[in-house]
């Protein structure tokens, strides 16, 4: 099929009507100037060993060098917008194509973009929370405290504060399974820039009664798709929305 038969082809399934969900992952972000974790050449994880600087072991064993490691981009994260992906995705929930979107993505952009039915499974970086009383403050306590040489950052209590969000060896967040209750029903799935590698969050499609998967390279599950469009999640999510709205 050529691209613009596979755009229709995509339309149609959406037009259908059914519950419609939208699956992402780092790819739709890359847009907005923030590398993803395995795009050869550029990933995160062709730089840094996510064992030592994403797991929760590595935030226990040395909280301080977690900081050093992850702090720097995720404040880089907090200066970002909104690229054509993401505002292509909330049209598609305000035009009705979309009754929600799961996202393994952090840096809050599909809430920037205007999504509203939004499922952040792997967290965010609004918070976070003392590891020994376990209360939440906003996520200023921890980068004011770094920025003022205090590492690691701590609560008045005296234990160390951790982001909000899900790191590797980390209990799913409360949102993951919000996402698979709303998800019973699911008609079409869009899978938008996610390399699949990471469960619980591909496992996903297997709630699906079809699965359109949209990436800039191929990725393992594609065989369970139903379509499968290769190119820039940008583009192709914005004439997505364009084909629907008519
Ligand atoms: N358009 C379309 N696809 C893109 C684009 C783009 N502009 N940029 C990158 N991609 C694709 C890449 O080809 C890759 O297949 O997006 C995919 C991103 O895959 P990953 O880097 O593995 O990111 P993701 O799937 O979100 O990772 C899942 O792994 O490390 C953990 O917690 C982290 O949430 C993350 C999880």
């Amino acid at each position: 099929m050529s691209y613009e038969e596979l755009i229709s082809a995509a339309a149609e399934l959406l037009r259908q009507g059914g519950r419609n969900f939208a699956l992402t992952g780092a790819g739709v972000s890359t847009e907005s100037g923030i590398p993803d974790f395995r795009s050869p050449g550029t990933g995160l994880w062709e730089r840094y060993d996510p064992m030592k600087t994403a797991t929760l072991s590595a935030l226990r064993r040395d909280p301080a060098a977690f900081y050093d490691w992850n702090l720097q981009r995720w404040e880089a994260v907090a200066g970002a917008e909104p690229n054509p992906a993401h505002t292509a995705l909330a049209r598609m929930e305000e035009l009705g194509f979309l009754a929600g979107l799961i996202t393994q993505n952090i840096d809050g952009l599909h809430l920037k973009a205007g999504s509203k039915s939004l499922f952040e499974i792997h967290g965010h970086l609004r918070t976070c929370r003392c590891m020994s009383c376990e209360r939440h403050f906003p996520f200023s306590h921890v980068t004011d405290q770094y920025g003022a040489g205090i590492n690691p950052p701590h609560c008045a209590c005296g234990g160390v504060l951790r982001p909000d969000v899900v790191l590797f060896e980390d209990r799913m967040s409360p949102d993951f399974f919000r996402a698979t209750q709303a998800l019973s029903g699911c008609q079409v799935l869009v899978v938008a820039g996610t390399s699949l590698q990471v469960y619980p969050a591909a496992g996903l499609l297997d709630l699906a009664r079809r699965v359109v998967i949209i990436n800039r390279e191929p990725v393992p599950g594609s065989e369970r798709a139903d379509l499968v469009i290769h190119g820039p999640a940008g583009r192709i999510l914005s004439d997505l929305a364009r084909v629907c709205a008519g």
